[in-house]
């Protein structure tokens, strides 16, 4: 099991005192810790005195945060052993999709209207394929052909031996990391990120260097920095409506940092799984156009629908074999169907594409509206296309936010998620893919979570080291 250092904890805390009785709130932000994954189901906490002096509290108060978290079931001691963390079963804290509950931790919309006549054509279909064995490594020849088109349409030619078909985006992360990544790595990912993204590199080993990126952009003169002293093996970025902040990497920013990963024999992997929601941006070719060495991750999930765990990497074929030949430890092959299904959808592309934007801009009106009258001193940068706004609650901590709005039935993900080492607790991600009666009921209800506690001191670190 994996034990984390109470400096490293310590970290992960970030500003957590709001003037409540500390034990109290220092059980709270290791719950909210473990809830959204900082803190995996399992890890060793550190002894309660380690923590105490790294943190400048009374072993008494720490004893008394842990012995709070044991009794709602969020923690389990062994005698002789160690605090270890259990995810939550108790009934403190009812899952997000439970009934009543208005579940933004998920940027994701149901299924576009031309997803159902997509199955019904594919049912037509499978008939013609079941004579074959099923088993596709790399993908259904004819998707791979659709894929290939969808990037040569948009701007970066493809052969369809550079594609290989995954099970949605994330597995074909997982993929990359298994096949490229080894321990002791260093990973460049924008800060913020895609928080499985950075899940995924840190289960390989590798050690994670941080791009800054807001909502006004990248910090490009940042990344020259970082690539200069680390020389990344892989860096992970969303050049398209970056989750969370929504930014779009401008076309002289491309260039910029396919050259800096050229420079530094760094493999640029772009991560396009929401490069197609554009809302009044217009089309920017991919990030492949400018850096032919690097892969490509797009699919399916947020353009048509998530249940149907299609996606694909698209690589220089000397990648791609390395990608196949890791594979089968994985897994032999995404289901036949749901290939089928994609290539319908793949040729479709123009109508997912229109209603999408539909939908999210109404969504976006909806929330920026709502935001604007219930935290009109919130920074909010709209962005021009994506799923989320990337909020500046300040003075506001967003955990704190979290965890209150939780007891109103609204989930959302706390800031630091989206970061590592505690970083962002000013920052909030509000998706707007629910409906705008949703979306108003859901800052609704945060505005009353804010107001039934005062904000607390100013947020000072606690330590630093
Ligand atoms: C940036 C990014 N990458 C990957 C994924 C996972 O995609 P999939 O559902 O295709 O596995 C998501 C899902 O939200 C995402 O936002």
């Amino acid at each position: 099991m994996a034990s984390i250092t109470s400096v490293r904890l310590a970290r992960l805390l970030g500003s957590w005192r709001h003037g409540g009785p500390a034990y109290a709130e220092l059980a709270e932000r290791l719950r909210l810790l473990s809830i959204d994954g900082r803190l995996p189901d399992g890890t060793r906490l550190p002894a309660e005195r380690d923590l105490a002096l790294t943190l400048g509290l009374s072993r008494t108060t720490v004893a008394a945060a842990y012995g709070r978290l044991r009794d709602l079931g969020a923690l389990m001691s062994v005698r002789g052993s160690g605090s270890y963390v259990a995810l939550p079963g108790g009934p403190a804290l009812p899952a997000p999709d439970a009934s009543g509950f208005l579940d933004l931790t998920k940027a994701a919309m149901p299924a576009a209207g031309v997803v159902e006549e997509c199955y019904g054509r594919a049912a037509a279909q499978i008939g013609a394929e079941l004579g074959g064995s099923g088993y596709e490594l790399l993908g259904l020849p004819r998707l791979r052909v659709a894929v290939a088109e969808h990037f040569t349409r948009r701007g970066a030619a493809t052969d369809p031996e550079q594609v290989l078909i995954t099970t949605g985006v994330q597995h074909g992360l997982s993929l990359l990391a298994r096949a490229l990544v080894s321990p002791g790595d260093r990973a460049a990912v924008e800060q913020p990120t895609y928080p499985h993204a950075m899940d995924t590199l840190l289960a390989a080993k590798a050690r994670l260097v941080g791009i800054p990126v807001s909502p006004d952009g990248w910090d490009l003169e940042a990344a020259e920095e970082a690539f200069a002293a680390a020389s990344p093996t892989v860096a992970y970025v969303m050049p398209d409506f970056q989750n969370p902040t929504g930014a779009s990497l401008a076309p002289e920013g491309r260039e910029r940092l396919a050259r800096l990963a050229e420079r530094h024999g760094t493999l640029l992997v772009a991560d396009e799984t929401t490069a197609l929601l554009d809302i009044r941006r217009g089309p920017l070719a991919p990030l492949a156009a400018w850096s032919p060495t690097s892969v490509t991750l797009g699919g399916l999930s947020k353009l048509a629908w998530g249940g149907l765990r299609i996606g694909w990497i698209r690589a220089p074929r000397s990648v791609l074999a390395r990608l196949a030949q890791a594979r089968p430890a994985l897994d032999l092959g995404t289901p036949v169907f749901e290939q089928l299904v994609a290539a319908e959808l793949l040729a479709r592309e123009d109508l997912l594409v229109a209603e999408r934007r539909t939908r999210l801009a109404a969504g976006l009106d909806a929330l920026t509206g709502a935001l604007a009258e219930g935290f009109p001193e919130w920074r909010v940068t709209e962005p021009d296309g994506g799923m989320a706004v990337w909020a500046d609650c300040s003075p506001l901590s967003s955990s704190r936010l979290v965890v209150a709005a939780h007891a109103r039935r609204v989930a959302l993900t706390a800031g630091p998620r989206f970061g590592f080492d505690g970083a962002f607790e000013h920052r909030l991600r509000l998706p707007f893919t629910a409906s705008p009666d949703d979306l108003s009921d859901a800052v609704a209800a945060l505005r009353a979570a804010s107001t039934s506690w005062s904000a607390g001191p100013a947020d000072a670190p606690l330590i630093t080291v």
